[in-house]
């Protein structure tokens, strides 16, 4: 008597092995392309199919657990018995590695996982790049290994069925049902800029520790960076915020989000074009008070040949210098919304806002000193 596996461990079986053959697949594809939103999208349906046969996998050990297989063909020698348990357990074992490696390197590259663009999943590691190399190893000899192991189960799937005329394949094909599955896969990158506040007089930036940033959103996968070189002319006296003025000017070279191949097209002509728009210039007079040290500072931003209006929130305090009786402190945080088309910042291929979100919130983070 044939003694089949449970509708529901060939709806797991079929399920799963559908999903893997695409994202062997598609890992291979995606990670032969260029930087492109396509290669964009790959790489994030690559990342939700994977986990999705990571979740499947969980469930499916479950029902794994309380359902055993079906007993092998008594005309089995042992070592053929061990080399399929073992074939198994190996294929189990990869189920659950590959997808918890992926994710690994994922974060560990700065790009964490946002399940179907909808579930964002805990990071469990953040930007570290010795981590995110080891891990992306790991994942391709898992990849390669999975591969050799599949050829194994297929080549004995069908050995089975045509040398021994077994019902060893039989039993796993879909007597009642099966399901087809899915899918194609993806990464992440970004593009924008900023603008910002200080304190009286002139006030003098402390580069060291100040910072610009900026966070825009990759198929619903947050995205930061920063931009490494900038200068700013403040004039702040909080008893005369309508004497305010800023002109901060970014060197558009310096942008960098802390990935090598996104680092290097950002520069380029479809993202900010520095060798013909070298510095991106935020200007503003007239701080209006909002509130307790903040303000809303309306200013220019000229970036890439293209102005726009641009409201900054800020907070800016003030205080004596603890090092310099002679000096005053500021500190100035705050951030403002930037859209990227209106800069041409993504161009062509990149200027749908389906893969690469229009909104760029540009935060700065400024510390000054002047005298009293
Ligand atoms: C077209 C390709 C495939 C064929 C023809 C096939 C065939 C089979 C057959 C006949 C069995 C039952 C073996 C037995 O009764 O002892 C089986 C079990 C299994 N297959 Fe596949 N398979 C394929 C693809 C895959 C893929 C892609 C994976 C996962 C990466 C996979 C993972 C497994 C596992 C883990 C079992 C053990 C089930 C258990 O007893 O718990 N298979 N496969
Ligand atoms: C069973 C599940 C999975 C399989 C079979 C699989 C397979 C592959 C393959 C064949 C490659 C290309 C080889 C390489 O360059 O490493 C690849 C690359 C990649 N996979 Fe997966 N993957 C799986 C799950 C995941 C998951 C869950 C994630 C992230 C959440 C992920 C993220 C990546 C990334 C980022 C790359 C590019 C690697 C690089 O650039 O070094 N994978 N995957």
């Amino acid at each position: 008597m044939t003694q089949h596996y449970t509708s529901i461990a060939k709806f797991f079986h079929w399920l799963t092995a559908i999903a893997v053959i695409i994202l062997l697949g598609l890992g291979m594809y995606m990670t032969s392309l260029e930087l492109s939103p396509l290669m964009l999208k790959l790489y994030s349906w690559h990342k939700w199919i994977g986990i999705s046969v990571l979740l499947v996998t969980v469930l499916r050990l479950a029902w794994r657990f309380t359902h055993p297989a079906p007993p092998l063909p008594d005309s089995l020698p042992p070592f053929m018995r061990m080399a399929a348990h073992g074939g198994h357990f190996m294929l189990y074992g990869l189920l659950i590695a590959m997808p918890l490696a992926g994710w690994v390197h994922s974060s560990a590259a700065g790009f964490p996982v946002v399940w179907f663009a909808v579930l964002p999943l805990p990071d469990p590691i953040g930007p570290n790049k010795a981590v995110s190399e080891l891990f992306s190893m790991l994942h391709w000899l898992g990849a390669w290994a999975l591969v050799l192991l599949l050829i194994a189960h297929i080549g004995a799937a069908l050995w089975h069925h045509m040398v021994k005329h077994d019902d060893v394949l039989t039993r796993m094909l879909p007597g009642g049902r099966s399901t087809g599955a899915l899918l194609v896969a993806a990464l992440v990158i970004t593009g924008s800029q900023g603008a910002d506040a200080g304190a009286a007089d002139a006030w003098q930036i402390d580069t060291e520790t100040s910072k610009i940033t900026f966070a825009a959103k990759q198929m619903n996968v947050p995205v930061t960076g920063r931009f490494g070189k900038f200068t700013a002319e403040i004039v702040f006296d909080p008893a005369a915020p309508d004497e305010a003025s800023i002109k901060l000017e970014i060197d558009a070279a310096s942008i960098s989000i802390g990935n090598t191949q996104a680092d290097q097209a950002l520069p380029g002509e479809e993202w900010f074009a520095v060798a013909d728009h070298p510095v991106a210039v935020f200007e503003a007079s007239g701080f209006k008070p909002i509130g307790k040290n903040t303000y809303e500072i309306a200013g220019t931003l000229a970036l890439k040949g293209h102005s726009e209006t641009v409201t900054v929130m800020a907070s800016i305090a003030t205080s004596p210098d603890a090092s310099d009786p002679q000096s005053l402190t500021a500190a100035a945080t705050g951030e403002a919304k930037v859209s990227r088309t209106a800069h041409e910042i993504g161009e062509g291929q990149w200027a749908s806002t389906a893969t690469i979100a229009d909104e760029v919130i540009v935060a700065f983070s400024l510390k000054a000193r002047r005298k009293k």
